[in-house]
């Protein structure tokens, strides 16, 4: 094998000094590919015994002012951001191919010049004609940003050092093509080589550099994961290509909350902001029927709730189904056996499906006891109440754990009318007037409670 011969894992970006089938790193299949034009990293070079120069040192007490944002003046995306764009930062939007992030940073572009920035929007996908064309459509044919169609970085960064603006757009870096590499656009090294150029040549010059990254079908961002490590921020733009709302999700922020969510409502006139996104996914619900519960949710800094829907119904298979939608599978699981073990309620010959209405993903523990609710309520055929939401998350001794901000929950239910809550004992008993809420120790109590004797 030649000296110097490297190879990486395009999912995990684990480097290795041969090619195998399989990644050691994450264990996927065929994710490893050579990387030209990369030696096997700083590691591999000898030090040579030349001494470096002396790092200075700082105390943790040094006043550093916290960085002046600019606002968008587009509120949910300027939240996401961790409170607007930090000038010189890094960030990376990453989305499935036309789920709207050229849409989005055409539309962030016009509003961050609108407030005062300087900015090029490169396109190394579309044309100018095309671009402009869409601005129109947008409505932001007057909007003062600058379009580039272009993908070799060296022409990019040569126009960036003698415009010097204060944000550019690379719209994808998948696209983009950097000569110190001699591998073909789109490859792991390629992707990488071209980030890393942009990203400490912006960080240099004080630029910030929003980049778009496709995501694969197995949900990565194409190219190494290790882009993620390279910038600031990483968001995701997410939705199901059918529904028109979309979901901003901060996955990383080093200037704000992770987790933080903007919501967003594809139009023919591009995105429009959700300011009320609990209304928006409380809005298909109809008239109370078996199998919903309401979870009084928070997604970053902000409450939300959601409508958990449950169906369930006798197995024709030998192998009952589990099939779920914007929730975790293997939650799902542990809760059913949590009913089973604790509660005595089995669900085996039964099939179950389980979705979040509007096309939301939701990660936070605390939606067990909703869950848990609306699998009851499917397989009892009783409906809920209709006034209620319910929070909690569900040990495996089936006790239940309180959940944080108890009181931005109840808060946000009053606002969209609910009277009723059922949470958790325990904890900061938070209340919000005009909300009735039950305290249940554990699951045992909350079945007894809400389903008589279960
Ligand atoms: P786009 O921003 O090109 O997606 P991406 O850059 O993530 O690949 O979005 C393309 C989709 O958005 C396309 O299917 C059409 C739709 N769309 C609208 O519904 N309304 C609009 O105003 C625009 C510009 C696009
Ligand atoms: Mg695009």
């Amino acid at each position: 094998m030649a000296k110097g011969q490297a190879f990486s894992c395009s999912a995990c970006g684990a480097s290795f000094s041969k090619w195998s089938g399989r990644c050691e790193g994450c264990g996927e299949w065929n994710t490893i590919s050579e990387d030209t034009g990369l030696a096997a990293g700083p590691g591999s070079k000898s030090l040579g015994g030349r001494r470096g120069r002396t790092v200075p040192l700082s105390d943790l007490a040094t006043q550093e002012a916290p960085p002046p944002r600019t606002l968008s003046g587009m509120d949910e995306l300027d939240r996401v951001l961790g409170g607007g764009l930090v000038p010189a930062s890094a960030l990376l939007v990453g989305g499935d191919p036309g789920i709207g992030k050229s849409t989005l940073l055409l539309q962030a572009a016009a509003r961050f010049a609108g407030a005062g920035l300087k900015v090029i929007y490169i396109s190394g996908e579309e044309a100018s004609a095309q671009v402009r064309m869409r601005a129109q459509r947008l409505g932001l044919g007057e909007a003062p940003v600058q379009l580039g169609a272009e993908t070799n970085l060296r022409d990019i960064l040569t126009t960036l050092e003698s415009e010097r603006p204060a944000l550019v757009i690379i719209d994808s870096i998948q696209t983009m093509w950097s000569d110190s590499v001699d591998s073909a656009p789109g490859s792991v090294s390629q992707v990488r080589a071209a980030a890393h150029e942009l990203t400490s040549f912006a960080k240099r010059k004080g630029i910030s550099v929003i980049m778009v990254g496709h995501v694969t079908k197995e949900g990565q961002i194409a190219g190494p994961r290790v882009v993620e490590h390279m910038v600031d921020t990483v968001l995701y733009f997410e939705g199901e290509r059918g529904h028109q709302f979309r979901i901003l999700r901060a996955v990383k922020n080093r200037f704000g909350p992770a987790d933080e969510i903007g919501v967003f409502e594809m139009t023919g006139r591009g995105l429009a902001e959700v300011a009320n996104p609990s209304a928006l996914f409380l809005s298909e619900r109809g008239s109370p029927s078996p199998g919903s519960a309401v979870f009084a949710g928070i997604e970053g800094t902000r409450p939300v709730l959601v409508e958990f829907q449950a169906l369930v119904a006798p197995t024709p298979h030998s192998q009952p189904r589990r099939t779920v939608v914007g929730w975790d599978g293997s939650r799902l699981a542990m809760i059913l056996a949590v009913l089973e073990a604790r509660c005595g309620i089995p669900f085996t010959g039964l099939d179950v499906y389980l979705n979040v209405a509007g096309g939301l993903k939701v990660g936070e523990p605390a939606a067990d006891l909703a869950v848990a609710a609306a699998l009851l309520s499917a397989r009892e055929d009783a409906a809920l109440p209709a006034d209620t939401v319910i929070f909690g998350e569900i040990s495996l001794s089936g006790a239940l754990r309180p959940a944080p901000q108890t009181e931005n929950r109840l808060k946000e239910a009053q606002k969209l009318g609910f009277t009723a809550a059922i949470a958790p004992a325990g904890g900061k008993s938070g209340t919000a007037p005009g909300m009735s809420v039950t305290r249940a120790v554990d699951l045992v109590g909350f079945v007894g409670e809400t389903f008589g004797a279960g």
